[in-house]
């Protein structure tokens, strides 16, 4: 979700303004994906390396999370959005702990469509993490392959992304998913995400379902939920 500070600045508005549109569009994308029968989306919404902006936009980031969850929960929760936190909660308040705890708890019997948010994240601390507590785990070198490595990820809940939408016109993964995007069919889009669209979810999946997935092999078209959506089949 790229682009909020430089939406807003084109508004002659600060940038967290545009960090709090940022936060409708995420509402809005999320129902309509449910609505399209995606049933999960992972968002990035604070990396691992976003501590080195001012302490001012860190801790207003901060704050925004909280806000939302009390504007917003009601509704994810009615439209039967789970929600999952993944990223290191070690170095964040109490407060905002407490909040991704409700978040969960309230959230966990939904079963409609599954909101990965992507907090304090880091594809490399992912991996770092996930070996460590393989390792915690008394797991052998032997039994180690990558089926068992993934179920120590921080999204094991959630199968491999079909498709990985960068917004903001930068052409780079900044250290999202790099374990789970192998296969992902990138898509990059200049639109900034506070005005990320239905039109622009729309121009994405169409652009998913003109590509070719072999997955290695030389003509096998592997199909997945997203691929069998983008034929025509519909999901719930
Ligand atoms: C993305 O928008 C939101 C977060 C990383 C929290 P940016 O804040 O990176 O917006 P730009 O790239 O400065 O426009
Ligand atoms: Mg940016």
């Amino acid at each position: 979700m790229d682009g909020n500070g430089r939406w807003a600045k084109r508004r002659f508005m600060p940038r967290f303004f545009g960090h709090k549109q940022g936060v409708d569009a995420l509402v809005r994308t999320v129902l309509a994906c449910a609505d399209r029968g995606i049933e999960y989306v992972t968002v990035f919404a604070f990396s691992s390396e976003n501590w080195k902006r001012p302490t001012e936009e860190v801790s207003g980031l901060m704050g925004l999370v909280l806000v939302a969850v009390t504007k917003y929960l009601a509704k994810l929760v009615g439209q039967g959005v789970r929600i999952r936190i993944v990223g290191d909660r070690s170095q964040v308040s109490e407060k905002l702990r407490d909040a991704w705890q409700q978040a969960e708890s309230s959230t966990s019997h939904n079963t409609r469509i599954t909101l990965s948010v992507a907090f304090n994240y880091g594809g490399r601390w992912d991996i770092v993490q996930a070996c460590r507590r393989a390792i915690e785990d008394g797991v052998s070198a032997h039994e180690l392959d990558e089926a068992k490595l993934n179920s120590y990820m921080a999204l094991s809940h959630a199968p491999d992304p079909d498709l990985f939408i960068r917004t903001g016109g930068e052409v780079r993964i900044s250290n999202f998913l790099l374990w789970q995007a192998a296969y992902s069919e990138l898509v990059f889009s200049d639109c900034l995400w506070p005005e990320f669209s239905d039109a622009e979810l729309d121009a994405a999946l169409a652009e998913f379902a003109r590509r070719d997935r072999r997955f290695g092999a030389v003509n096998s078209n592997a199909p997945s939920a997203l691929s069998n959506l983008a034929n025509g089949a519909h999901g719930p």
